[in-house]
């Protein structure tokens, strides 16, 4: 073994078990920085030595690897779902079931949380973690191995050695409450979709291309099965067990029943204190202990006879609707929203309303999406509704309780036609179900929404700013655009103050800048010139221009000079930018406004170019030639490939197709890859191939 094959492996197994002693025993044995360095010390070690980086190397749990396709493989053990019901007197029938079953023999039940992500199947070898894939229809699903590893609570090596040579566990991958908040925040901040649960969001996270971006949305793991060739555990709760000595996050709260009504009384314990879980639920799953057991109940093609889920009705509840509000956002799209309030506090004043019991919170306001919905649903103010979580997490009306309904004490809803922040005449674009305000330049919230996501954390990044003191520089006539942020003098500051209403919790909060908030704001301010151009461009707030497209358009041009003066044409040459951007883009910067923002936020000493050199442009023997990279290589990462690629004229293209000239293949790439390129007749060069064709060679 050489040396850095040696420190390779001893980084290895320390960072293994320093994040082993973090996840599975709550210790920190290092502090994060310590770890963090030896993490980069591995990662580069182990990016001049490829060859020498374990399957179970901790620097994949940051991710860096994209798929452009997943591999479709097979289960060994088919993986099937669940009877289930709503209803204590079915699982009393199945009961039944399994007692005649079973034939008098005596028999038990471990009771669990069933949880609401998606289902996930790991296999081990060796005690490695080799392959992570997801359900699919059951018989086959994706293999999303570099997306699973990024899960920093799942054990990528076991501990301990007494365990069948080949393994699999099973388990629901999900993301927390607290990720899933903020994911949605961030994207609601850049314009884009936002999911509507945390199970579609966890879903969309375990299948991105990009790993090292599955591995920022932080998703987690409980384990609740294990599957091997031999009976290696007699019982369920004995695997569980097991399970969790060898490092598995294994499902909290399970509990063994001897008899189905323990079982309920356990179902009915759970029904409200599952709200207080950092993740959603959805019912409870009970399995009969035995594994011979299990094997003599055996399955029907989809699920198997000793197991059954009761699921949790989700809460829906009549509340009192007091009133339509309109909220506009900074895209200028309105959005009607109910206020609500508890039947019993029909007669009080909305400001003392708590609102209705939902889900573990309680509920005052909930969405009506559209004035498509509102429509649909025909409601008066003063109507008893329904609200119901969906997803246990955004409340929303689903109908009218229209028996209850008095003429005399109730109006009719009606959609506005003009903004009622601005009153701006509304449109609707067609194809589109939201109507907008069309004053950009006038309506408070539009200005206040893209200030807001000018100083966002993932544009210029201005902590000390915030939504509430941005109201108030707003309120004062000191900010109208994010370039009159620059103008802002610490006299104009100090001494400001106001009372910021927050319309969900009803609680006001004082805001007033004493000389350290001034300081800081104003530092903040200054900060963000060294930001770099990406991140100015996302700032910016361009219709469809998100973090991404950004990246790409700044590494594309360059400067923003380059940007502003590039044709549609040009635009849409750029790799992955279309038609929409492109038109996007070239409205916004012909309009006078903006070029005006844009020559103060220059003249404010913002970054308007990328850091570091261009691409120097070494010579032309790759021009017209397309190539897509793939896999781990000796000599370069992918980023100096494409470099290389791009200074020699050639173009670096993200997937395979009839068109494409080369592959340049390195170790460990996608083997789907590889068969369609070869299906395609695509040249496939090695790393040493491609050098070749380079001048100089
Ligand atoms: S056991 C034969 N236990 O529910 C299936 N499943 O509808 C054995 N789930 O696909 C599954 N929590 O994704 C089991 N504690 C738990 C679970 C659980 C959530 C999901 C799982 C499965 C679905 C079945």
């Amino acid at each position: 073994m050489t040396p850095v094959q040696q420190q390779i492996n001893e980084l290895t197994d320390r960072l293994n078990y320093y994040n082993d002693r973090y996840y599975q025993d709550s210790v920190s044995e290092i502090s994060d920085q310590e770890f963090d360095a030896l993490l980069k010390l591995l990662g580069d070690l182990e990016k001049s030595h490829p060859e020498f980086r374990r399957d179970d190397s901790p620097t994949q749990r940051v991710g860096g690897t994209i798929s452009k396709t997943f591999q479709t493989v097979y289960h060994r053990y088919p993986m099937l779902s669940l009877d289930n019901t709503y209803s204590e007197d079915e699982l009393r029938q199945f009961d039944t079931r399994v007692k005649k079953a079973l034939g008098g023999e005596a028999y038990e039940y471990v009771c669990e949380l069933k949880f609401d992500g998606i289902s996930l199947s790991f296999t081990y070898e060796n005690g490695v973690l080799k392959r992570g894939v997801t359900r699919g229809d059951g018989r086959r699903g994706d293999d999303i191995t570099h997306n699973i590893k990024t899960i920093k609570s799942l054990p990528l090596r076991i501990r301990g050695t007494d365990v069948p040579p080949v393994f699999e566990v099973r388990g629901e991958g999900f993301m927390p409450f607290s990720s899933f908040q903020r994911l949605n925040a961030d994207l609601e901040e850049m314009g884009e979709q936002t999911y509507a649960n945390p199970r579609n969001a966890a879903s969309g996270a375990f299948k991105l291309q990009d790993s090292s971006e599955t591995a920022r949305r932080n998703l987690d793991c409980y384990i609740y099965s294990f599957l091997s060739d031999d009976d290696f555990f007699p019982t369920h709760e004995s695997s569980l067990a097991g399970l969790r000595k060898m490092g598995f996050n294994v499902s909290p709260g399970w509990r063994k029943c001897s008899d189905i009504e323990e079982a309920i009384l356990y179902i009915r314990e759970w029904q409200e204190k599952r709200f207080e879980l950092p993740l959603a639920t959805d019912g409870i799953v009970i399995k009969v202990n035995s594994y011979s057991q299990q094997q003599e109940l055996g399955a029907t093609a989809k699920s198997p006879r000793w197991a059954i889920s009761f699921k949790y009705q989700a809460e829906n509840k009549p509340a009192v609707l007091r009133k339509v509000s309109y909220q506009v956002g900074r895209t200028g799209a309105v959005t009607p929203v109910a206020n609500l309030c508890a039947i019993e506090e029909r007669d009080l004043p909305y400001d003392k309303v708590k609102g209705v019991h939902l889900s573990g919170t309680r509920v005052k306001r909930a969405t009506l999406h559209n004035a498509n919905e509102l429509e649909r649903l025909g409601l008066r103010t003063g109507d008893v509704v329904f609200v119901e979580k969906s997803g246990e997490i955004i409340p929303k009306v689903t109908g009218v309780d229209v028996a209850q309904r008095d003429f005399f004490l109730t109006e009719p809803v009606t959609f506005p036609l003009n903004c009622p922040e601005c009153g701006a005449l509304l449109i609707r674009r067609e194809g589109e179900a939201a109507w907008y305000c069309p004053d950009e330049r006038g309506c408070p919230p539009q200005i206040k929404g893209r200030i807001e996501h000018f100083i966002h954390r993932k544009a210029m990044n201005i902590e000390s700013l915030g939504e509430g003191k941005i109201e108030l520089l707003f309120d004062r006539g000191l900010v109208r655009s994010p370039a009159d942020l620059y103008d802002l003098t610490y006299d104009q500051l100090l001494g400001l103050e106001k009372n910021i209403l927050n319309e969900e919790t009803g609680k006001s909060k004082r805001i007033s800048f004493r000389e350290k908030t001034v300081d800081n704001i104003l530092k903040g301010i200054e900060l963000s010139k060294t930001v770099p151009f990406r991140n100015l461009l996302f700032a910016l707030g361009i219709r469809f221009v998100g973090a991404t497209v950004a990246e790409k358009l700044a590494a594309y041009f360059g400067t923003m000079e380059a940007l502003q003066a590039a044709s549609y044409e040009q635009l849409v040459a750029v790799p992955e930018i279309g038609d929409k951007i492109a038109l996007s883009l070239k409205a916004y910067f012909e309009d006078a406004y903006n070029q005006l923002e844009i020559a103060r936020l220059k003249a404010a000493g913002l970054k308007f170019e990328n850091d570091g050199k261009p691409v120097e442009v070494e010579s032309d023997v790759l021009a017209g030639k397309t190539f897509v990279i793939s896999g781990v290589f000796l000599h370069y990462d992918r980023e100096e490939l494409k470099q290389k690629i791009e200074a020699n004229g050639g173009k670096v293209l993200s997937g395979v197709s009839g068109k494409l000239n080369y592959l340049l293949a390195g170790d460990n790439m996608g083997p789907s890859k590889l068969e369609k390129a070869q299906k395609l007749g695509v040249t496939i060069i090695s790393e040493e191939e491609f050098t070749g064709m380079l001048p100089g060679a």
